[in-house]
């Protein structure tokens, strides 16, 4: 059995520069990733899927799914039979900003990069990754990075690795194509220079508005975050409605989970550390 955990991604910073002719909004972002996710098993056997975990229901309801999607487009890349039981464990909740999706499909390639003896940075299989979804790529790489193009274009950073994080989610899940489809049309600049906590502090998440156009909550989870003590840095992740804190102290975020339980006790929180 091949056991690959689909961390979880958040974005520092997410700069929206401009609407591109093929649908897709040409971005400048900062990837994260936590230590916490999903987990995906593959056991030899012919193609399956199932589903468990906190969110799985959610998420076997949709039907189609970006896993079983990875093992048609990883089979098809390199030519080999598309088979092998997949089991994900379902802990991030969906379409929340966080990459669940696009993690679960890294995930499934990086498993059936092993099975087969490919090496993780064949370009075929950020091939496959990139035809599957615009975080797919990042999620592939799994590490802090600067992504440019739609998202797929990466640069590896470094820095900010062991940082606490919590991540709240005020239980909406919001389509990310209708958060790109409401933003203002407006250039507000680059990601600046610096180190990683430098450049985010300095950037913004331009999805945030229109994304709390969509799903007010989403203020509320930012205001209960920017209330709690310690925090470096509180922001909204991708195209929402997660929001997380970073924090300089574990303590400060144990404090500040706590406050977040007491405060919205249905809230989806999860406490966690960079990359
Ligand atoms: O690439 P992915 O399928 O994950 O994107 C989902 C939707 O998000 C796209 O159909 C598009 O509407 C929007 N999107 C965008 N610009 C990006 C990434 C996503 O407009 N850079």
């Amino acid at each position: 059995m091949i056991v690959e955990t689909a961390p979880a991604k958040i974005n520092l910073a997410l700069h929206v520069r401009a609407r591109r002719d093929d649908g897709y909004h040409e971005i400048e972002t900062l990837f994260a990733f936590l230590r916490d996710g999903d987990e995906l098993r593959l056991t030899p056997g012919p193609a399956s899927f199932a589903i468990e975990g906190s969110f799985g229901a959610a998420l076997a309801a949709e039907g189609d799914n970006l896993v079983t999607r990875a093992a048609a487009g990883f089979a098809r890349a390199f030519g080999v039979p598309n088979e092998g039981a997949f089991t994900l464990d379902k802990n991030l909740p969906v379409a929340s900003g966080i990459g669940g999706g696009s993690a679960d499909a890294a995930a499934a390639l990086r498993a059936l990069a092993r099975r087969h003896g490919i090496a993780i940075d064949d370009p075929r299989l950020f091939a496959c990754a990139d035809a599957l979804g615009s975080d797919v790529p990042a999620c592939l790489l799994g590490r802090s990075a600067l992504g440019q193009g739609r998202g797929e274009q990466l640069e590896p950073l470094g820095g900010l690795t062991d940082m606490p994080v919590l991540l709240v989610n005020p239980g909406v899940a919001v389509s990310t194509g209708a958060v790109f489809a409401a933003w203002d049309g407006v250039d507000r600049g680059a990601i600046g220079g610096g180190d990683l906590l430098e450049r985010a502090l300095l950037g913004r998440n331009d999805l945030e508005a229109p994304a709390r156009s969509i799903a007010p909550v989403i203020g509320e989870a930012l205001a209960l975050l920017g209330d709690t003590k310690g925090t470096a840095l509180v922001r909204m992740s991708g195209s929402g409605a997660t929001c997380f804190a970073l924090y300089e102290h574990p303590d400060d975020r144990s404090a500040a989970a706590d406050a977040v339980r007491r405060a919205q006790p249905g809230w989806w929180c999860l406490e966690s550390t960079l990359a």
